[in-house]
């Protein structure tokens, strides 16, 4: 096999077009939504210290090991890795590692659609100025205004229920267009939009009078509150891994890695495009939005005295109460969850991808009947999550260890994907490519040589530093050491 073959499946049209879909892919409700509220329930500086470091040591050459081997394999993640061991006389269990992605990418696309669904429920609010009743509100009453609000959504069944749909049929739509039709259009505009509303919003904090405390609370480095959470509220100083997990899985999540999606846009990157560097701007674009939602959310989180470790809901209960409170607040408000919605949906396309290209595969579905199939069975899991938060609130099936009380499903099932299965996944291909493939041909996929600095150094952190971190990690949070 060789990379000069094209997919099945199609091709992007230029370089630019894939940064643009891997970026699409990468940023997204991680960002925006996830990366500010699990930053908070860690207790900040460290947590970002740590996610950065995951960042760029671990999950940076995984991104370009998991781009070559699309590249190499030019298939669905679970075809790609059957070529793949083949070519390289490994066992065809290695089939296992795109199985895991396809299934990883289904639950992931099963709650990312209903929190997507969320975002999309915002933007008539906001356009509707439901919000500019804060500025007539005594101040201690804003924030009960906006978290009722967000309560009114999550606590009713049916309206979830609808924006969960909405948001998979999107999605199906988009994804039954095809690699350059469907996907690459999408991105090309709402990227850079996104990017500038988010400077806006970051020049209104600016304007807040706790900027300086949320600078602080994002950047100031304390691990003792990382490694020992619970030292301050109890006399329990134990040390726990578990923030250096969710950092790790934080990172994998917003990067898209470690289950395939990178994977399959790989296979449809053109053959004289350069690994590296896509990968760099990708990493780069991906770290610079995380950033800067948190530098957006926390000085209002502050200048309102709201808890920075409340959960899922951060962005619903923060950003509105800036909205309300700013000139053409509702305009910018619906302009946000509209763009925040465009860049869910560019990340929900690469996470159905991979099931679907496999359908189409197998030679029994076209694409749009893969697409629907896939999305139907992403939907339907859905349908936990979107009563995690009302009906199935009190619903905690592995609350018998300590470690998962009071979990929902929804929170079993981000945990098992973001925290476990891509971490995983990311282990093993950081195995399969840098110590099981021939070296030789891995430097040429990557248009190196084998002895170049540059490519020995990324060997070097893929066949040491990427196993030996997300091992140690593992090792820690599975209580074998600690
Ligand atoms: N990276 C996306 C985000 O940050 O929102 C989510 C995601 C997409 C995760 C694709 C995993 C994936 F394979």
């Amino acid at each position: 096999m060789s990379s000069q073959n094209t997919s099945i499946h199609g091709e992007w049209s230029s370089r630019l077009a894939f940064i643009f879909a891997a970026t699409g892919s990468a940023v997204g409700l991680g960002n925006i939504w996830k990366f500010p509220y699990i930053t908070g329930e860690n207790g900040g500086g460290a947590f970002v210290i740590v996610y950065l470091i995951c960042v760029f040591m671990i999950c940076m050459p995984v991104m370009m090991a998991e781009i070559m081997l699309g590249r190499r394999g030019r298939h669905s993640p679970v075809n790609t890795m059957r070529a793949l061991a083949q070519e390289t006389g490994r066992s065809r269990g290695w089939q296992v590692l795109g199985w895991m992605g396809v299934l990883a990418g289904l639950l992931i696309l099963s709650y990312y659609s209903v929190i997507a669904g969320w975002a999309l429920a915002y933007i008539p609010r906001l356009a509707s100025g439901l919000f500019t009743t804060v500025n007539t509100l005594p101040p201690e009453e804003v924030n009960q205004f906006v978290s009722l609000k967000f309560s009114d959504l999550i606590t009713d069944p049916i309206q979830l229920l609808g924006w969960h749909s909405i948001f998979i049929i999107a999605t199906i739509l988009m994804v039954a267009g095809g690699v350059q039709k469907g996907l690459e259009r999408a991105v090309q505009v709402m990227m850079p939009a996104l990017f500038i509303v988010l400077l806006i919003l970051v020049f209104y904090a600016m304007t807040t009078d706790k900027f300086m405390t949320g600078l602080h609370f994002m950047f100031d480095v304390n691990f003792k509150q990382l490694f020992y959470p619970h030292c301050e509220t109890t006399t329990n100083c134990q040390f726990s891994g578990q923030g250096v997990l969710s950092a790790m899985g934080q990172a994998f999540f917003s990067l898209s890695l470690g289950m395939g999606s990178i994977m399959v846009y790989g296979a449809y990157l053109p053959r004289h495009a350069s690994i590296a560097q896509t990968t760099a701007v990708v990493v780069l674009a991906d770290t610079v939005v995380a950033i800067l939602a948190g530098l957006v959310i926390f000085p209002i989180v502050f200048s309102h005295g709201l808890a920075p470790a409340q959960g899922p809901g951060l962005v619903f209960n923060t950003l509105p109460i800036a909205f309300g409170q700013m000139p053409a607040g509702s305009l910018f408000g619906a302009l946000f969850f509209l763009l925040l919605t465009l860049a869910a949906a560019t990340s929900a396309i690469s996470l159905l991808e991979p099931a679907t290209a496999w359908l189409v595969e197998t030679g029994k579905f076209n694409r749009p009947w893969a697409a629907i199939t896939c999305g139907l069975v992403s939907w339907l899991i859905g349908l936990a999550t979107v009563f995690s938060f009302n009906i199935w609130r009190e619903v905690t099936p592995l609350a018998m260890f300590a470690k998962f009380e009071g979990k929902t499903l929804f929170d079993l099932l981000d945990f098992l994907t973001a925290n476990v299965m891509l971490p995983l996944g990311g282990f093993f291909i950081a195995i399969f490519v840098a110590w099981l493939m021939n070296n030789q041909k891995v430097a040429e996929e990557l248009d190196a040589a084998t002895q170049d600095r540059s490519y020995r150094f990324w060997r070097f952190l893929l066949r040491y530093v990427t196993p030996v971190g997300i091992g140690l990690v593992f090792l820690n949070v599975i209580g074998v050491i600690s």
